[in-house]
């Protein structure tokens, strides 16, 4: 199965020239489908360009269901339908007609270099491109090295205006096996650029090859009060803030051209929503539950949708969000797996979500930068025994000693706990705030701008901010409560240590976390962090904990997926390319070698806390919005 391994810094760019004849269908072999079906799909009447001939100046046209040169409408106009707003252009007789730059909206959307409101990368950005690669799945396309044509040379401006001057790894291959036409489960380290990782492919795609055709989407634009939007390219996100934060970054890299993003997501205005979305919802980003209402209410078709994309994919899946998700993708008018690309990202996939997730998939090429679930060596972890009745005063302790300047996010396990944190923090002058599922919508987005800012620099936080969130200059994670799951401690700590920034967690450990022991001394090693002696202690006595990644939940079973579940055989290292420079550590499975003796800090006391580590119930199935965080 595994065709391709390869490190980042492996096996030669393929970066046509431009104009080159070969685009990257040309070194694929035809699209061979999973399961039956018309590998030719059904977006034009036309049949899409043979894979051995490419646009000049291109990827060429997807395999599956490719863009038949009728698809694209080259009559009317897209984009407003001649409808202008500011920052956007139009698809006009089969050409993409970017709109005129707007100085305004370039600031409001860029920033300035330097001015702190986005990320810039860190000194350790370039590393990234020593983490060793795989991807597995038949005809793997190789990585691009630059960011050049045949992207679209719009998007290659709005990349530029970002400020990105190198894709990172995952980029590096998602462009090209999306522009190939192939579906894709991508897994890569927090902070390592997934979102682009998606957002690339798809927007150069769409900037190339304009529109799908569709007697719906040809309809005028702006007229009526009961319109129906059919996005393109639909995203899926977790929570309101991730898909908000998504939409802001397609807006950015959309900026000046046809496609119009739009958002929708829960707990705030509907009407506003639909408004918006009757301005252009060519990319669409949105949470599964307002999703579903919309489409209830008769508002939104999937029928156009051409890419799908889950980001954070496991969780959604794993979280309640699977009965949503499966009316979305396979109980409305969404086009087949075969007549659509669907790709999936996460940080993390747990082997039975990898599962579930096939579900979704057709022939897909599953690519992991790092070990699946790795944390980034950015990070500075820490790991400390607290017992609960401490946890107060260390993280006073913690708080006081840090250098003015970062912002510190603080996981809690409960939104009671989130609270009661933050009135303690208030009450000994530290200026906070907490985010949480029982705050309003307008409360929640209030907490992270005065966090963003700085104008309060410590946020206390449940899981609810636990993933993809990109919030510059969190300089210090700390884990007041663990989680149940190593999993969702890698997205915590994820908050900070992005983009090549360095960044430090600390974590507060007792008997009550026993059950993530044994992942937690793996992860550190791997990630070359200091293993203390007593939580090695603590692992060797909790062996009956060692499948414990996941043993909270009681909903569904997991186990550690350290790659691609279709692969066979031996652990990552028996598969990897070249991976001199990764330095794995144990194989996942493995038993960890523990060193040394060490005593607990003290007697335990656990059992007096005000919240449990029972785990299940923490995690209702209910989509999130009535669940404990
Ligand atoms: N090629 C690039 N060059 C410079 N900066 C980049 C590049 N790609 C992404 N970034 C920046 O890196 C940061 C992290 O990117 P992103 O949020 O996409 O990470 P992620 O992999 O999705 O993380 P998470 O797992 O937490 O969701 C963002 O601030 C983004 O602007
Ligand atoms: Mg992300």
């Amino acid at each position: 199965m595994r065709k391709a391994a390869a490190s980042g810094a492996g096996p030669t760019p393929v970066a046509p020239p431009v104009g080159a004849a070969g685009g990257y269908n040309a070194q694929a072999p035809p699209f061979v489908p999973r399961t039956g079906g018309d590998a030719a799909g059904s977006w034009g009447s036309s049949p899409a360009p043979a894979a051995a001939a490419p646009r000049a100046n291109g990827f060429g046209a997807p395999r599956s269901g490719g863009w038949s040169s009728g698809a694209a409408p080259s009559g009317g106009s897209f984009g407003g339908g001649g409808f202008s707003r500011d920052g956007y252009g139009s698809w006009t007789n089969g050409k993409h007609v970017p709109g005129p730059a707007n100085p305004r909206t370039e600031k409001e959307l860029f920033g300035e270099a330097g001015d702190g409101l986005s990320q810039s990368t860190g000194i350790n950005f370039d590393a990234y491109a020593d983490i060793p690669v795989e991807a597995t799945g038949t005809d793997v396309p190789e990585p691009i090295t630059e960011f050049l044509p045949p992207i679209d040379a719009h998007l290659l401006t709005n990349i530029a205006l970002a400020r990105y001057k190198t894709p990172t790894p995952v980029q590096k291959y998602s462009v090209p096996i999306v522009n190939g036409g192939r579906d894709l489960m991508a897994c890569a380290q927090t902070g390592s650029g997934k979102t682009g990782g998606f957002l690339f492919p798809i927007l150069s795609a769409l900037f190339t090859h304009g529109p799908r055709a569709s007697a719906a989407a040809a309809a005028p634009r702006g007229y009526g009060r009961s319109r129906i939007s059919y996005p393109t390219a639909l995203i899926l996100a977790p929570t309101r803030e991730l898909v908000s934060q998504i939409h802001d970054e397609a807006r950015k890299f959309a900026y000046r051209s046809w496609v119009r993003p739009a958002v929708v997501y829960g707990g705030a205005d509907i009407g506003s929503q639909l408004r918006a979305m009757d301005q252009g919802c060519d990319l669409l980003s949105a949470t599964p539950g307002r999703l579903v209402d919309l489409m209830e209410r008769g508002r939104i078709s999937m029928a156009n949708v051409r890419y799908l994309v889950l980001d954070e994919a496991d969780r959604m899946l794993d979280m309640g969000f699977e009965p949503q998700i499966r009316r979305i993708v396979q109980q409305a008018d969404m086009p087949d797996v075969m007549d659509r690309q669907t790709l999936m990202f996460s940080a993390t996939f747990p082997r039975e979500i990898q599962m579930l997730a096939r579900d979704f998939l057709k022939d897909y090429i599953f690519l992991s930068v790092g070990r699946v679930g790795s944390t980034s060596e950015n990070i500075t972890q820490k790991i400390e025994y607290v017992e609960d009745d401490d946890k107060r005063s260390v993280l006073l302790d913690i708080l006081f000693a840090l250098p003015p300047g970062g912002l510190t996010l603080i996981f809690v396990e409960t939104k009671r706990m989130a609270d009661l944190l933050e009135g303690f923090l208030a009450q000994n002058n530290f200026a906070a705030t907490s985010i949480h599922g029982d705050r309003t919508q307008r409360e929640r987005e209030y907490a992270l701008e005065t966090f963003r800012s700085g104008r309060t620099p410590v946020m206390v936080a449940t899981a609810v901010a636990a993933r993809g969130l990109d919030i510059p200059n969190v300089t210090h994670v700390v884990n007041y409560d663990l989680p149940s799951d190593i999993d969702d401690y890698v997205h915590r700590i994820g908050r900070t240590g992005r983009a090549g920034n360095t960044g430090a967690a600390t974590a507060f450990f007792n008997r009550g976390n026993r059950n993530i022991v044994r992942d937690m001394i793996e992860l550190l090693r791997e990630a070359k962090q200091e293993v203390p002696a007593w939580l090695e202690a603590v692992g060797r006595e909790s062996g009956g904990f060692s499948s414990g990644r996941g043993g909270g939940r009681g909903s569904r079973g997991r186990t550690p997926a350290s790659r691609d579940v279709r692969s066979s055989g031996g652990g990552f290292g028996a598969s990897r390319g070249a991976s001199a420079a990764g330095g794995w550590g144990a194989p996942a499975g493995g038993a960890p070698a523990y060193g040394g003796a060490g005593g607990y800090g003290g007697p335990p006391r656990m059992g007096g806390g005000s919240y449990g580590y029972g785990g299940g119930a923490s995690y209702g199935g209910t989509g999130g919005s009535s669940s404990a965080w």
